[in-house]
């Protein structure tokens, strides 16, 4: 079987709307209002501490908020476990450290979840995930365990495990900045590709050629709020905050 990629059923994949949250006393999000379209690419930078983890955290409500409403395709997120069960089986996420289980093959860390969450037949979860891992491009890898994977091919088997629960959306919250610069590439090339495809994705990364290539928008967060976002070309080229302008002659030199 070749699962496909499925877009968001609503035409509006994520909608956030006056989302506030604290930290204690801590104001780390406010007054976000951001809206994503099915299919769109959306890539989120900014200094660290800006809350950008926090936001694409409450997204599959990894955190709580206190004030605002999320939205993912269609269904709001709110405290009942039903719907954010509902939710996190849209969103995919894959992580700055790659969080693959140590003590399971790549195929096993592939397949834990369609097996025990999805209630998939065995013999079908594993021809999902070689088919992912063949996408990955690391089918023969599939009987090795994490540790005796190299990280950019770890962060790649985290992308297929990803999607073998077949996601709508994709979270991705620094997927290479924890790899060597050569390991880089790979995974880049590998999101690309899944961007091609027509996966909704939102991408906190400091890629700025990633974002070039295949963000629709980009958006800039500083303390807690999103300042700007426009497509590559126009934040790029006449970005409009004085920190935006400070954080690229940073991230671009
Ligand atoms: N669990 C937490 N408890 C308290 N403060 C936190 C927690 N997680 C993050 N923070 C703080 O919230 C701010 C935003 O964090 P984060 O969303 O991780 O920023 P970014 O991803 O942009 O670097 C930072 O100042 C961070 O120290
Ligand atoms: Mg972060």
């Amino acid at each position: 079987m070749a699962p496909k990629i499925e877009t968001t059923r609503h035409p509006i994949a994520i909608e956030i709307e006056g989302l506030d949250k604290w930290f204690g006393g801590f104001h780390v999000l406010r007054g976000i209002d951001f809206t994503v379209k099915r299919g769109e690419r959306i890539v989120i930078c900014g200094p660290s501490g800006s809350g950008k983890s926090t936001l694409i955290r409450c997204i599959n409500r990894l955190e709580t908020f206190e004030r605002g409403r999320i939205v993912v395709d269609g269904i709001e997120l709110t405290d009942d476990m039903r719907c954010v069960d509902e939710i996190r089986r849209e969103v995919g996420m894959v992580f700055q450290q790659f969080n693959l289980f140590p003590h399971l093959t790549v195929l096993e860390n592939c397949t834990l979840a369609p097996v025990w969450v999805r209630k998939l037949p065995r013999r079908e979860a594993e021809a999902v995930a070689m088919h992912y891992l063949e996408r990955v491009r690391i089918p023969e890898q599939a009987g090795k365990y994490p540790g005796q994977l190299s990280g950019g091919q770890q962060q790649r088997v985290a992308i297929a495990r990803a999607l073998c629960m077949n996601p709508r959306i994709m979270l991705f919250d620094e997927p290479t900045s924890a790899l060597d610069p050569e390991m880089v590439k790979e995974v880049l090339d590998t999101m690309v590709q899944l961007a091609r495809d027509g996966m909704t994705m939102l991408v906190v990364s400091h890629e700025m050629g990633f974002a070039r290539e295949v963000a629709d928008r980009v958006v800039f967060m500083d303390s807690g709020q999103i300042l700007e976002a426009a497509p590559p070309d126009a934040f790029f080229g006449t970005p409009q905050h004085a920190r935006t302008r400070a954080f690229l002659a940073q991230v671009l030199r």
